[in-house]
């Protein structure tokens, strides 16, 4: 048995971003044009108008101040509404494959590691841009990585499961480095035009290098512990998929092809599935909470991850206890956990213990229990 050791971590972030100002504009301006449209239905009372979103509410409801996205202009303009991502030739890279080839390579290279001495890559992510090939070994082409690769969807806890089971492969010997990769086009699977949801998510990808802890070239997080659970919930759901087309009606226009959340039940029944998890996982593997020095939690929404620090801590969190990245990035599903580990787990020193927790639609929640060390 080999300890297994997160040595490298990236992330790609888009160039383009959203502010709340920005998104509520084109909302108010497509809702403005929804109601004309069917003023008379509004005034005979058989249709409800579509009110205004608010930058205000949308801080205060989540904590999301903006996002990254792969295009812009067709999510600002009210008679789109939904990213421009025109399909790309077969012979160029698909656009998950692009993003995610550069979050690996910066995994890659904080680590010091050749991309032909990793063995396998796990593209794990929410949605995948096409059934088959899998873009896990699109990447895996793209970086000359020998070995194989795969995809997996757990929706938002895809990260942390990913990392289980390459941890679990690293551990056993089966292979000696793993990509874990998670690129996030949530902008796509968005329905824009919902009020209730359309601030929620936005783009990124992210990449984890794990390898055998005596492999490591520099500092680097031991891999201690990991936990995974599920169990079935229709609260957060997109039916979208290849049964679509055997279905009679006209498709695009039904609302369940894209993601849709009953946020308040979502809000009250993950919490407690969550806090539960952690606390069994860290009691299991004779963890205190004084021992966590960091919590990289899922970012969906600010008061749920206020809620799980100060569950988990059993006290409110110090500054940079728990950080969030959500104010920027908005919700990137499971990449979320990982910008967070990415961008604040360098000042830790060796012996402190974190840990990373997603939790999503499925229900799922994964947690992996790390330590600094080298
Ligand atoms: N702008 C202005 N007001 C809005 C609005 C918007 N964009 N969307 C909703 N509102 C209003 C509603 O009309 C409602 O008004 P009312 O009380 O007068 O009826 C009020 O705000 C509350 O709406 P609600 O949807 O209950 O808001 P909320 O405080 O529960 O926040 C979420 C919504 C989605 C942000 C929140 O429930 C959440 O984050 N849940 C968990 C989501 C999650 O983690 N999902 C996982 C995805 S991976």
């Amino acid at each position: 048995m080999f300890e297994p050791a997160i040595t490298g971590s990236g992330v790609f972030t888009p160039a383009l971003s959203i502010s709340n100002d920005e998104l509520v504009v084109a909302f108010n301006a497509y809702a403005d044009r929804w109601n004309a449209e069917h003023a008379a239905g509004i005034k005979a009372g058989e249709v409800e108008a579509m009110a205004h979103s608010s930058s205000d509410f949308i801080v205060a409801a989540s904590g999301i101040e903006r996002r990254f996205v792969l295009d812009k202009s067709g999510i600002l303009d009210p008679d789109v509404m939904h990213p421009w991502l025109p399909e790309r030739d077969m012979d160029q890279p698909g656009f998950m494959a692009e993003m995610g080839v550069d979050a690996c390579r910066k995994a890659l290279d904080m680590a010091g590691v050749a991309a032909g001495d990793v063995d396998a890559v796990i593209c794990a992510a929410s949605n995948h841009e096409r059934a088959y090939p899998a873009i896990a070994i699109e990447i895996q082409q793209e970086l000359g990585i020998g070995g194989f690769g795969f995809d997996m969807n757990v929706a938002c806890s895809s990260a942390t499961f990913g990392i289980q089971a390459a941890a679990d492969m690293v551990r056993s010997g089966s292979i000696r480095r793993a990509l874990v990769v998670n690129p996030e086009i949530c902008s796509a699977h968005l329905e824009w035009r919902d009020r209730d949801c359309h601030f929620i998510f936005g783009d990124v990808a992210t990449a984890v290098l794990i390898e055998r802890a005596d492999d490591a070239k520099g500092p680097h997080f031991a891999i201690k512990s990991t936990r995974c659970a599920t169990q079935f919930s229709d609260n957060i759901r997109n039916n979208n998929g290849f049964l679509r087309r055997t279905r009679p009606g006209h498709m695009d226009d039904r609302r369940d092809m894209l993601f849709m959340q009953n946020g308040r039940k979502v809000f009250k029944e993950v919490l407690p599935l969550v806090s539960n998890h952690i606390a069994e996982h860290m009691a299991d593997t004779g963890v205190q909470a004084d021992d966590l020095k960091r919590l990289w939690l899922h970012q969906a929404n600010k008061t749920m991850n206020d809620y799980i620090g100060r569950k988990v801590l059993g006290r409110v969190p110090e500054a940079g206890e728990q950080p969030n990245i959500l104010q920027d990035y908005a919700n990137t599903s499971s990449a979320g956990s990982i910008i967070a580990f990415a961008k604040y787990s360098d000042d830790l020193s060796p012996g402190d213990t974190g840990l990373i927790c997603s939790f999503g639609a499925g229900y799922s929640v994964g947690s992996v229990i790390v330590e600094r060390a080298g």
